[in-house]
């Protein structure tokens, strides 16, 4: 009786799926309906594996219809044919007695924090046409099920949980109507499973991604004749693309980025398929050149062949492929001139990176008419010349870096530049090589500026004016030129600055006490724009905004003279302070014990003196400390941070002792200790295990903070480094 109600439903509730999107159609709920007893049973049963129902239980009651609780929607006869209980916060398990629910045709529990297994009586449902249960915390393996008969399943959506274990893949046989199986974001292992597609003729969409599974790809793939989206990326998949899998003409997105797959893109194979969207193959160990052919295909939006090994120039065809909105080719050995491709031609191009490659030539003209470009990077090539005014064509562009190439003419780029509205991050270091800064006040704009580099040019001139105005930038990086004349007063004008390394400079005079009051540095606030700035995250590729830009000031290699200021100690947000390699003289200001996040401080090489002071080894998260090269006296503390820092911290200091260093200091202190009375021995231990306690904690749960924070850190100097 069960199956003829079920197959009556599946008439009256037909569902189409048009390509990856599900569309029920036909949907009518009577409200005179009125639940099956044992069904009522059944979803109490479920409410009753859930440890936090979110309030779903004021709902569910057992006295009431159960067609009209929340989540749930009943077909005529009253049996319940959707369950709908995405993102509201249940935690527990899933009980396996919906599977007893014979009339059940969606069941979404997606964006919950459920755990355990999957229970095998919903895989092995006769009813269920859709399981969303991603992005939970399911664990355990999908056990392979015996199971024979023909199953209704059309839609798996187990991504981004906690499953292990091998391709299920006796369970997958019997679902000859699946449609869509997203297995992504888990911890599966083993092999692709070559029969992945066998008697699935509606087989449109497998993403197989972020999981661990290693071997080469199955050539029986090829037999997955209509689908249209294949992703496996993040991975450990190796050898090459089988060449069957090109015979899969409806793919539309082909993505496996973030593998071992080696070999060359055959100019024969990617040609046959035309209706590819997306192409992701970065991050691999591919070879060759990018084969002509790839002109053919005319819908392909995004290209990734990042982080390869392919060689030769650009395919002059890529020019045809006039659709395209994201270029990604950086790490390879691409040679030869952009020119190769006709810009002209790709009017909705937003990406193109190419940096770290082997280009050379000027950047030609017909790219300046990619009106929609947001972001170009052509860093660390062999380009030359001098950047075209035509560039401000370039309306939306925010990111340009075109750093440690061959361009001339400073004063020429940021004339151009300066009137770009949009421009939020420029990188434009390691070009420009011994020019000198501009100076005069001739430069307006530069609007949305908030990283500026312009490091690694030996420039020559002062740290110019124009520069104070710009009232967004929160990362300036002038190191590594020959910039000289004072630290301008002016520096505390820039509202937004939070990092600032002007290292390796042969700047001169007194640390300005202004310095000490730059806005950024002395509050833990962090300005909201930077939320918005938008760059390159290294690994990853993505043109993406970023939290935090770290809080550092990097003064060191200069000839700046003078006393460090007692006012640094007002930079209380700093977490990394540099003046090593300076002539500074007088002692270690106290107050930098204030600086309470310190985690780099570095004194190195100047001519200091007096005393270390203690209260430094209460900057509980200074973890590199260097005061090596200088003239302080005094012994070393040995309490609190102080005890984590090598001998090396302190070195070149004749007059420091300590009982490692050269220097040993007298014992006459430590006698005194064993004054104490044994009764206020005992007190003092105790205080200090639980005063140790309670630091312990605390630090503990600071340091969690923090860790977030410097990674954050860390992917800011990645970016930093890739530019
Ligand atoms: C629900 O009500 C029925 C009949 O009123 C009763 O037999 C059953 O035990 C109740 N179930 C629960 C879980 O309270
Ligand atoms: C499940 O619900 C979530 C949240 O409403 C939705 O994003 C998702 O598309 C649903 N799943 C299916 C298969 O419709
Ligand atoms: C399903 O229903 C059958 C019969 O009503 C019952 O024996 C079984 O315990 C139920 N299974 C679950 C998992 O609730
Ligand atoms: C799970 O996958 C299905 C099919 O692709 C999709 O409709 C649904 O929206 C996905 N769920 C979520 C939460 O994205
Ligand atoms: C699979 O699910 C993940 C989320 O877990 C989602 O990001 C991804 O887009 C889905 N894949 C497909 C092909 O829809
Ligand atoms: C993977 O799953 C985790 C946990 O649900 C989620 O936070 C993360 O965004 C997912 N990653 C991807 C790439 O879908
Ligand atoms: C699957 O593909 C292989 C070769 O790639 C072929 O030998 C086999 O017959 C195909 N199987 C089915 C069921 O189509
Ligand atoms: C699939 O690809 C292989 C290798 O390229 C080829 O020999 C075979 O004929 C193709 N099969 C179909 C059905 O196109
Ligand atoms: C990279 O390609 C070059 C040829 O362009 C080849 O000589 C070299 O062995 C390849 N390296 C790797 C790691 O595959
Ligand atoms: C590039 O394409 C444009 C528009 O199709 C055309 O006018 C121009 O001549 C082409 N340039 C070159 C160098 O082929
Ligand atoms: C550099 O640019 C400036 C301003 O555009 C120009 O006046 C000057 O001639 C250029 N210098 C060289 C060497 O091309
Ligand atoms: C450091 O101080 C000593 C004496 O105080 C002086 O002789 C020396 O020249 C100073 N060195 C520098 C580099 O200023």
């Amino acid at each position: 009786m069960h199956s003829s109600i079920n197959n009556r439903k599946t008439k009256m509730y037909p569902i189409h799926l048009l390509g990856v999107s599900l569309v029920l159609v036909i949907f009518s709920v009577s409200p005179a309906s009125s639940c099956i007893q044992e069904e009522k049973a059944t979803l109490l049963q479920f409410l009753d594996g859930l440890l936090h129902d979110s309030g779903l239980s004021t709902s569910w009651q057992n006295n009431t219809n159960c067609c009209l609780w929340v989540g749930i929607v009943c077909d005529v006869d009253g049996a319940v044919a959707h369950i709908s209980l995405a993102s509201m916060g249940l935690e527990g398990h899933i009980s396996p007695s919906l599977g007893n629910l014979t009339g059940l045709l969606t069941l979404n529990l997606s964006g919950n924090s459920l755990s355990s297994g999957l229970p095998p009586e919903l895989l092995l449902s006769r009813s269920i046409v859709v399981l969303d249960v991603s992005f939970n915390k399911l664990n355990a393996d999908l056990h392979n099920l015996p199971s024979n008969s023909d199953r209704p399943m059309k839609v798996i959506n187990i991504s981004s949980n906690l499953f292990t274990g091998y391709f299920p893949s006796t369970t997958l046989e019997s679902m000859k109507n699946l449609a869509s199986l997203n297995m992504s974001n888990n911890s599966f292992t083993g092999k692709i499973l070559s029969t992945v597609c066998v008697d699935k003729p509606f087989f449109v969409v497998l993403d197989l991604s972020y999981n661990q599974f290693h071997g080469s790809i199955p050539p029986e793939l090829g037999n997955c004749s209509v689908l249209r989206v294949l992703k496996a990326g993040q991975n450990q998949l190796s050898g090459t693309l089988p060449a069957e899998l090109f015979n899969i003409t409806s793919l539309e997105h082909l993505s496996f980025p973030n593998n071992r797959l080696q070999g060359t893109l055959a100019p024969e194979h990617i040609v046959k398929l035309r209706n590819l969207v997306i192409l992701d193959l970065g991050q691999n160990e591919l070879n060759g050149k990018i084969p002509n052919s790839i002109g053919n295909l005319n819908r392909l939006e995004e290209l990734h062949l990042d982080s390869n090994n392919m060689s030769g120039q650009l395919p002059p065809a890529l020019s045809k492929c006039s659709s395209i909105r994201t270029i990604i080719l950086k790490g390879n050995k691409l040679e030869g001139d952009l020119a190769n491709v006709n810009f002209s031609n790709l009017p909705y191009l937003k990406v193109l990176d190419v940096r770290s490659n082997k280009f050379t030539g000027i950047v030609p003209e017909n790219l300046y008419s990619c009106s929609n470009l947001i972001a170009l990077r052509l860093s660390f090539n062999k380009f030359h010349g001098q950047l075209s005014p035509r560039i401000s064509n370039l309306k939306a562009l925010k990111f340009l870096g075109i750093s440690h190439n061959n361009f001339i003419n400073i004063t020429n780029t940021l004339q151009i530049l300066s009137t770009s509205k949009t421009l939020s991050a420029l990188l434009i270091g390691g070009n420009f090589r011994h020019e000198t800064m501009p100076n005069y006040d001739m430069f307006y704009g530069f609007e949305s500026l908030m990283l500026l580099g312009l490091n690694d040019c030996s420039l020559y001139g002062n740290l110019p004016a124009w520069l104070s105005k710009l009232k967004n930038l929160a990362a300036l990086l002038l190191d590594n030129n020959k910039l000289s004349g004072p630290i301008p007063a002016w520096i505390n004008s820039l509202d937004s600055l939070q990092y600032l390394d002007i290292s390796n400079n042969s700047l001169t005079g007194d640390i300005p006490t202004t310095l000490t009051e730059m806005p950024m540095l002395k509050s833990t606030h962090s300005n909201p724009l930077i939320i918005q700035l938008p760059v390159y995250v290294a690994p990853l590729l993505q043109y993406r905004t970023l939290g935090v830009v770290p809080k550092m000031l990097n003064l060191g290699n200069n000839k700046l003279t003078g006393v460090i200021p007692q006012e640094i100690g007002q930079l209380k947000a700093l977490l990394s302070l540099n003046l090593s390699f300076n002539y500074l003289y007088g002692e270690i200001p106290q107050s930098i014990g204030n600086i309470a996040n310190l985690q780099l401080l570095d004194l190195s090489y100047n001519n200091l003196t007096g005393a270390i002071p203690s209260v430094l080894g209460k900057l509980h998260f200074l973890s590199k400390f260097n005061i090596s090269n200088n003239d302080i006296e005094g012994p070393v503390p040995t309490e609190d941070q102080f005890s984590t820092f090598p001998d090396s911290s302190f070195v070149g200091n004749p007059r420091l002792c300590s009982p490692t260093l050269m220097h040993h200091c007298n014992s006459a202190k430590a006698d005194t200790i064993s004054i104490i009375s044994t009764e206020q021995y005992v007190d003092k231990v105790i205080i200090a295990i639980a005063f140790g306690m309670f630091f312990v904690v605390g630090v503990l749960y600071d340091q969690m903070v923090v860790s977030r924070y410097i990674c954050f850190g860390q992917i800011y100097l990645n970016w930093n480094k890739s530019q």
